[in-house]
């Protein structure tokens, strides 16, 4: 599941199974937390095992029961954005958390803040706080809607923005993610507009305690639904939609004296990747990862498009770049590495390839790529 399937999957939750977060999931939540702290100089935590915040409230507004485990949002008091970055970055990890299969809700008032404001630091602000973890699988118990406002009405695509006439495909995505954008009390309460220069500006409607939350975490959906750009913060901050690049490639692999091999080429950067490049004009994706294998290894090969996985990142400011990798199995050829772009090509066990693709985004994709090989070894 990627962010944004998870954008139409998320919904709050409030009512929580009392089974741990496990170690591994600590873990991989963790990576998201640390990196946008990073990015935004906040103080997010992952704070598990503590059910004192949510254990003695009965308000009529979103009671949660069973919570043990929260994130907090927090940052310095003196950075007049923080509001909007915890609201943008913890969404972040909100929907991450739900491609883990974890449940979450967003808290402003129904916690116990003063317990929640030990998890500070000297000069630091404590913006609000999440609930996350282990659900019932019947996620749509009564208890988990709000209480005044069983049905979760949807702002209509034109109460939530402006310029919807000839706007581009991308605008009207980024729009119906806002639509899916939680938000305190379920207001909503701004505004997308987009000018005539193809730039957007979104703007607080009205006044709320948790505006500027809420218009972090629209402004995030909008990204993720208008497929990559950057946002300047602020109410009346301004997006740029990032130029889209599209490239395919493969994991080889073949079976030798009985243990999976996978390829793996060392591009003349340094870098240890799959073979992969940009799609040609009239070409298929399968086509590209062909055309590309043989260009790069000299290996003719047979494209297994039943696996795909994609991985999506900034090669630089204002593009975002698509790679789409299949799995491919060598049928013939000569093995040379192009030398143009290629200083090597090698074969490797799935432990060697592992520990030498030198972008976290390939190793998930092998890590990937043996499970599916082994589990369907498995079945034969
Ligand atoms: C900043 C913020 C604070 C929130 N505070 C609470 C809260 O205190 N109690 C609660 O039950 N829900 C809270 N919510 C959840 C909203 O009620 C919920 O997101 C909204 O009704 C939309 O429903 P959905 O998240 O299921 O799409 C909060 C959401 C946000 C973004």
């Amino acid at each position: 599941m990627t962010l944004s399937d998870a954008i139409t999957a998320r919904t709050s939750l409030r009512s929580y199974l009392r089974v741990p977060i496990s170690a591994e999931q600590r873990l991989e939540l963790g990576k998201t937390i640390d990196q946008s702290n990073q990015r935004a100089g906040l103080h997010i935590q992952l704070i598990c095992d503590q059910p004192e915040p949510f254990a003695s409230l009965t308000k009529s507004y979103g009671m949660l029961t069973g919570v043990t485990n929260y994130l907090v949002f927090a940052g310095p008091e003196t950075d007049p954005d923080l509001d909007e970055k915890c609201g943008y970055y913890g969404e972040r990890i909100i929907l991450t958390a739900t491609t883990m299969g974890l449940g979450t809700c967003w808290v402003g008032g129904t916690y116990d803040r003063d317990f929640c404001l030990r998890h500070l630091e000297p000069g630091e602000r404590l913006v609000c706080v999440a609930a996350i973890g282990h659900v019932p699988a019947e996620r749509g118990g009564r208890e988990n809607l709000i209480h005044n406002a069983p049905h979760r009405s949807i702002k209509t695509a034109a109460e939530l923005a402006s310029g919807l006439s000839h706007a581009p495909a991308w605008f009207m995505a980024g729009i119906a993610a806002v639509q899916r954008a939680p938000s305190a009390r379920n207001r909503q309460a701004y505004r997308f507009v987009k000018k005539r220069d193809n730039s957007v500006v979104a703007h607080l409607t009205e006044e709320t305690p948790f505006g500027l939350v809420d218009l972090g975490i629209a402004k995030l959906h909008f990204e993720l639904g208008a497929h990559g750009g950057a946002w300047t913060w602020g109410d009346g901050g301004v997006f740029h939609k990032a130029a889209e690049e599209k490239s395919c490639g493969a994991v080889i692999w073949r079976m030798s004296e009985g243990r999976r091999e996978y390829l793996l080429a060392r591009h003349n950067g340094g870098h240890w990747s799959f073979p992969k490049g940009h799609v040609e004009s009239g070409e298929s994706e399968a086509d590209t990862a062909a055309r590309e294998i043989r260009e790069e290894t000299g290996l003719t090969a047979r494209v297994d498009t039943s696996f795909r996985q994609m991985v999506t990142y900034y090669p630089k400011s204002g593009v975002v770049k698509d790679v789409i990798f299949f799995l491919a199995s060598p049928t013939g050829g000569t093995e040379h590495a192009q030398e143009e772009e290629i200083a090597q090509i090698g074969w490797f066990s799935f432990q060697e390839a592992r520990s030498l693709v030198t972008f976290a985004t390939d190793e998930e994709v092998l890590l990937a790529a043996e499970s599916c090989l082994a589990q369907r070894a498995a079945e034969t």
